[in-house]
C-alpha cells in the first residue's frame, strides 16, 4: 500500500493505493479559506494539520489493516504559498495563498529586475512567493526579522510527518528564488529579497526520499514507523504524474479552482514573455509549461453564491448539446489574471447584458469565458514551443460535459476523458510515494489512464466560438482602461 496526501485549497485529500496502483479507498476533509481583505486569501496552517489528522482517522477507523501495510507516502499541495516559521518553527502568521494578490507592487519591482526571469524563467507573479516575502519586510517586519525558515504548504505537512525541513523541485519551481534549469536555490534571488539559503528547505527530485514518519504519528495511525516520505510534488506536477503526463507530446486541462493547461516538456523551455509557467516537473532531468488562470471553478462557485444553485444545478440548465455564444461575455478575472495579463488588478465583468439575459445566459457566458481563458493559455503555450494536438481533462469541474464541450470547441483540439478513477493530485502523490519507497522508475509507474471518451469540438459552431473568443480577447484592454 502506499499513500498520497493532497493539500488542496478547499480540502485534504488521502487516498491508498495498493502495489497494482488500485484506489483502495480515500478520505477528504474541508479547509477554510478566508480573504480577511480584497486581494487577501489566507489559510492557517494548523487548519490543514487538523484536516490530514481527520482523513487519517477515517481511513483509521475504515481500513486500519491497509493502512497498517503502508510502504511510502507522497504529498502535494497547492502551490507557491508563504509559510513562515521562527527558530522553533512555530508558524508565525497565517500562510499567504497562490491566489493572494496583495504583493502586486512587490512582483512588479522584482520582476523588473532582469536576474528573476533570467534565472528562473518566470515572470514573478504576484502569486508567487518571493514577492509575499518582500511585502512582508515591507508591511510586517517584525515577522520579517523572526522568520527562520520559508516553507511551502505541502512541506509544512512534511514537516508535522517528519520532522524534516525539505522540498523538491516542482513546488519550488514556484517560489522566483529557483534556479529551474539547474534545479537548485539561487543565492543572488534570495538575496535580492534579503534571504538567505539558510532559511530554505533542503532540495529532493520529487521521486526521491524526503524524511521518514515520525514514530508518535505512526502509532496513532496503527502506520509503520520510519516509512519514506517522498518529496512530492506541487498540485499541478502530481496531477501530472496522475494522469501519466510525463513525456513531451503529454498535456492536460484541470478544472479545478484554477484552471490549469499543463504539458510536459523533457527540456527546459521557458518564454517568461507570453506569461507562460515553465517548471521543473517532479521528476528528475523533466520540466513542464503551464498556462493558469486563477479563476476556473471558482468563477462558477460565484454564481452559484449569487444564485443559491449548486454548479450542477446551474449547468443542468443549459441542456446537454452545446450552443452558439450570444451576446453576453464574462470575463473570469474575479482574483485577477495570470496567464496571459499577468494582472493582479483587473476584476471580472459581464458585458453584453439585455434584458432577455437570464440565470442560464449568466451560466452558459460563465463557463464559455473559463474555456476562452483556456484558450489564451493554449495560445500562450503556442508561443512558448509547445503544440498541443488533445489534452485530457481532469479537476472537479470537468464533470460538466457542457464544459467540456466548450473547451474542445473554444481550443479547436479534441478533449479526453479519462476512465472512471480519481487521477488527480493525491493520486500522483501517493505514485511518488511508491517510487521514492521502491526505488521504481517513474516513467513505469506514471502511465496514462485508459480513455473513456473523446469530446470533439463542435465544428458547426467553430466560427460563433472564434467570433466570441475575439470578442473576448478585444474586451480585457478595454475593461483595463476603466477598472
Ligand atoms: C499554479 C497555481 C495553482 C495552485 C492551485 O501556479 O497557483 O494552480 O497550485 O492549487
Amino acid at each position: 500500500m502506499y499513500l498520497g496526501i493532497d493539500l488542496g485549497t478547499s480540502s485534504v485529500k488521502a487516498l491508498l493505493i495498493d502495489a497494482s496502483q488500485a484506489a483502495i479507498a480515500s478520505a477528504t476533509a474541508p479547509v477554510e479559506l478566508s480573504r480577511p481583505h480584497p486581494g487577501w486569501s489566507e489559510q492557517d496552517p494548523a487548519d490543514w494539520i487538523a484536516a490530514t489528522e481527520a482523513t487519517l482517522d477515517e481511513l483509521k477507523a475504515r481500513h486500519p489493516a491497509e493502512l497498517a501495510a503502508v510502504k511510502g507516502i507522497g504529498l502535494s499541495g497547492h502551490m507557491h504559498g508563504a509559510t513562515l516559521l521562527d527558530a522553533s518553527d512555530e508558524v508565525l502568521r497565517p500562510c499567504i495563498m497562490w491566489n493572494d494578490t496583495r504583493s502586486h507592487a512587490e512582483a512588479a519591482k522584482l520582476d523588473a529586475d532582469p536576474r528573476f526571469r533570467k534565472i528562473t524563467g518566470n515572470i514573478v507573479f504576484p502569486g508567487f512567493t518571493a514577492p509575499k516575502l518582500a511585502w512582508v519586510r515591507n508591511n510586517e517586519p517584525d515577522v520579517f526579522a523572526k522568520v527562520a525558515m520559508v516553507l511551502l504548504p505541502k512541506d509544512y505537512l512534511r514537516l508535522w510527518l517528519t520532522g524534516e525541513h525539505m522540498s523538491e523541485m516542482s513546488d519550488s519551481a514556484g517560489t522566483s528564488w529557483l534556479d529551474v534549469a539547474e534545479r537548485r536555490w539561487s543565492r543572488e534571488l534570495l538575496e535580492a529579497t534579503d534571504l538567505a539559503e539558510k532559511q530554505m528547505p533542503r532540495l529532493v527530485e520529487g521521486t526521491a526520499p524526503a524524511g521518514t514518519l515520525r514514530a508518535e504519528l505512526a502509532s496513532k495511525w496503527g502506520l509503520k514507523p520510519g516509512i519514506p516520505v517522498a518529496g512530492g510534488a506541487g498540485d499541478n506536477a502530481a496531477s501530472a504524474c496522475g494522469m501519466g503526463t510525463v513525456k513531451p507530446g503529454h498535456a492536460f486541462a484541470s478544472l479545478g479552482t484554477s484552471g490549469v493547461l499543463f504539458a510536459a516538456n523533457g527540456s527546459y523551455l521557458p518564454n517568461p514573455a507570453s506569461a507562460v509557467h515553465t517548471f521543473c516537473h517532479a521528476l528528475p532531468d523533466t520540466w513542464h509549461q503551464m498556462g493558469v488562470i486563477l479563476s476556473a471553478t471558482d468563477s462558477l462557485n460565484w454564481l452559484c453564491e449569487i444564485t443559491g444553485r449548486s454548479a450542477a444545478e446551474l449547468t443542468a440548465e443549459l441542456g446537454d448539446s452545446l450552443k452558439a455564444p450570444g451576446g453576453v461575455t464574462f470575463l473570469p478575472y474575479l482574483s485577477g489574471e495570470r496567464t496571459p495579463h499577468n494582472d493582479a488588478a483587473i476584476r471580472g465583468s459581464f458585458t453584453g447584458l439585455g434584458h432577455e439575459a437570464g440565470r442560464a445566459t449568466l451560466t452558459q457566458a460563465v463557463l464559455e469565458g473559463v474555456a476562452f481563458a483556456f484558450r489564451d493559455s493554449l495560445e500562450a503555450l503556442r508561443a512558448a514551443g509547445t503544440e498541443l494536438s488533445r489534452v485530457t481533462a481532469i479537476g472537479g469541474g470537468s464533470r460538466s460535459r457542457y464544459w467540456l464541450q466548450s473547451i474542445a470547441t473554444a481550443l479547436g483540439v479534441p478533449v479526453d476523458i479519462p476512465a472512471d478513477g480519481d487521477f488527480g493530485a493525491a493520486f500522483g502523490a501517493a505514485r511518488l510515494g511508491l517510487i521514492a519507497a521502491e526505488k521504481a522508475d517513474p516513467l513505469v509507474v506514471c502511465t496514462a489512464p485508459k480513455t473513456e471518451e473523446t469530446i470533439e469540438p463542435n465544428r458547426a459552431l467553430a466560427a460563433a466560438y472564434n467570433d466570441a473568443y475575439q470578442r473576448y480577447r478585444a474586451l480585457y484592454p478595454a475593461i483595463r482602461g476603466v477598472s
